[in-house]
């Protein structure tokens, strides 16, 4: 059996002012009735395929996670409550260190995607199981849609021997600049990848070992002096902020040899950004995306977001204006990735 590394401690700055420091966006429901951490708590319920999950996330919304799981009648196998943020590479490693053996398969799942093909996921993990059982870091690789700058790209390289549709990753690269993400798209061969990766835990920690030693170092002593209750574990403190700060991405993936990707086409969507909210839910007949009370006249391609307030606009066309509280935001459509920018602007001035 697999199991479930779900990452949940990210902040979700970019989908301000909704997502906050309090509930960052991975435990809003944006989509739908359930948050996408419920959601993805419900991807791995199969438990023909999988074990019961490893929860990774921040402290301070330990209770928030728990509810949440609760609400769903989620198990876990342990909860791991970060004491301090330290991104994701010294995140897995704590869960690689928590799992029941070393061998184990780890199917490591970032908690702000939507998937809407749960089918042909779990098809594209079970295809990868061997891959990853002969210590392959394994991750998905999504056929680009555009220059995204957001995400990591894939290099395809050789089919792998005896895998049915797996890759070796020629190159892996996090974040390209604007000109490279264009460079990568022309040239083709290049898949972005999804953020979930499949290996065995020694394997991950083994490649920390040689790329990451002193990440590594720190998640050891934080979970040798760890504190546990239940399936809570809390790390120590002083311990795990000894861990530079890094993701999986850069940390590890865009270093290691053996790392594969299998091709998946899951309908996938990050949610990362406003405008990826507006791509992936349902438009009206004038192609605006409205949650709330919101009456949009002679308005059209806007995303329009109240979570108390009135809106009504006319004539408005490529807008996304979020209102939530007594916060207002409005910026051209296109633009969200520049909201980690307003949210900096307004701190400095409150
Ligand atoms: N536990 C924990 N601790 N989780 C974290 C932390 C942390 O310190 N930081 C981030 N996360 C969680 C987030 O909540 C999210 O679910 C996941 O880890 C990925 O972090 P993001 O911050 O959303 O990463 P990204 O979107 O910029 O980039 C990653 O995902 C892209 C696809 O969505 C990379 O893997 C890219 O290569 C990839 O293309
Ligand atoms: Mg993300």
């Amino acid at each position: 059996l697999i199991t479930p590394v779900i990452l949940s401690g990210g902040s979700g700055t970019r989908l301000w002012p909704v997502s906050t420091d309090e509930r960052p966006k991975q435990f809003l429901n944006l989509t739908g009735s359930l948050s996408m951490f419920q959601l993805t708590l419900e991807r791995c319920q199969d438990t023909s395929l999988f074990d019961l999950p490893i929860i990774v996330g921040g402290a301070k919304h330990a209770d928030l996670a728990e509810q949440q799981m609760g609400e769903i009648g989620a198990e876990v196998q342990a909860h791991i409550l970060e004491p301090c943020a330290r991104n994701t590479a010294p995140a897995i490693a704590l869960a690689a260190l928590a799992c029941r053996r070393p061998q184990n398969l780890l199917l490591v799942m970032p908690s702000d995607h939507v998937i809407k093909d749960v089918p042909a996921f779990q098809e594209a993990i079970r295809q990868s199981v061997s891959l990853a059982k002969a210590r392959w870091l394994v991750t998905f690789g999504i056929e680009p849609r555009s220059a995204e700058t957001g995400y990591g790209y894939i290099q395809q390289g050789e089919p792998v021997i005896g895998s049915s549709n797996s890759f070796a990753a020629q190159r892996f690269v996090e974040k390209p600049n604007h000109s490279n993400a264009e460079k990568m798209l022309a040239e083709g061969g290049y898949y972005w990848n999804a953020g979930i990766f499949l290996f065995r835990a020694d394997t991950y920690l083994e490649a920390m070992a040689q790329h990451a030693p002193e990440m590594l170092q720190a998640a050891k002593n934080a979970m040798e002096k760890a504190a546990r209750d239940q399936t809570r574990i809390e790390p120590n403190e002083s311990s795990f902020a000894n861990a530079p700060s890094d993701s999986i991405d850069y940390a590890i993936m865009e270093k290691a040899e053996k790392v594969a990707v299998t091709p998946i086409n899951p309908g996938w969507s990050d949610v990362g950004s406003w405008d990826s909210l507006f791509e992936i839910s349902q438009s009206d007949d004038q192609s605006n995306v409205t949650f709330g009370d919101v009456v949009a006249v002679e308005s059209k391609d806007n995303l329009i977001h109240s979570d108390g307030l009135e809106i009504t606009t006319f004539g408005l066309e490529n807008l996304i204006i979020v209102a939530s509280g007594k916060k207002v935001m409005i910026l051209p459509k296109g633009q969200s990735q520049n909201v980690r920018k307003i949210v900096t602007a307004r701190r400095n001035t409150d």
